[in-house]
């Protein structure tokens, strides 16, 4: 049964829905912008509608199953958590893209929802914070992330180590961006203006 979880989780993540959008629309995103498969760059390749359809899914394929998997074995079990990593292992490495995926924020965020909404919130609100005042929108992801994996820890031990491992995997996999930001080279995103296009 957890294992089942498990691979179910990896399946979820593995749907990329930031791939799927840009390419119905004749657009490869692993060959535009920052190159990620992920909804920030849907957001500046083909502006707010797709990108916010495409971060909204990539949410709900983490949220959806995470609350179910909570609900059947319960938050003091493991396997919630280790679902959460799984399925955003799956979007990050996807089966269905040759294990060449995003960066996770997203997926990560509706696990947060799914298992500790009020950590959700306290993301998003840093998030935007950070983005609204660096408008990188990869330092926001990274610091709402370092922030709320040391805040979980006040939670439960189980979801402190989980959110740690999840922020170093998503540091992990922003060793890009962490570059661009080291040589003043980042792509900044002015998001009210990203937004209101
Ligand atoms: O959520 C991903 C974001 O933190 C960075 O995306 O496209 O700017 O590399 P991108």
């Amino acid at each position: 049964m957890s294992i089942a979880a498990l691979i179910i989780s990896y399946l979820c993540g593995s749907i990329p829905f930031s791939f799927l959008i840009p390419w119905r629309k004749g657009i490869d995103i692993r060959k535009t912008g920052s190159g990620n498969v992920g909804g920030t760059n849907v957001l500046r390749t083909l502006g707010p509608k797709w990108g916010l359809l495409s971060i909204t899914l990539d949410f709900l394929k983490a949220f959806i199953p995470i609350l179910i998997i909570r609900l059947i074995f319960g938050v003091d079990s493991w396997v919630p958590y280790l679902s959460l990593i799984a399925l955003v292992l799956g979007h990050d490495y996807p089966i269905f893209l040759k294990f060449k995926g995003g960066k996770g924020v997203a997926s990560t965020l509706g696990g947060y929802f799914a298992l500790s909404p009020i950590l959700g919130v306290i993301f998003l609100l840093v998030w935007i914070f950070v983005v609204l005042s660096t408008k990188y929108v990869s330092v926001s992801s990274l610091l709402g992330l370092l922030i709320t994996a040391i805040l979980s820890f006040f939670w439960n031990l189980k979801m402190g180590i989980t959110y740690t491992l999840l922020f170093f995997l998503s540091l992990y996999r922003h060793r890009s961006n962490i570059k661009r930001i080291l040589s003043n080279s980042e792509n900044k995103a002015d998001i009210i203006k990203i937004l209101k296009k």
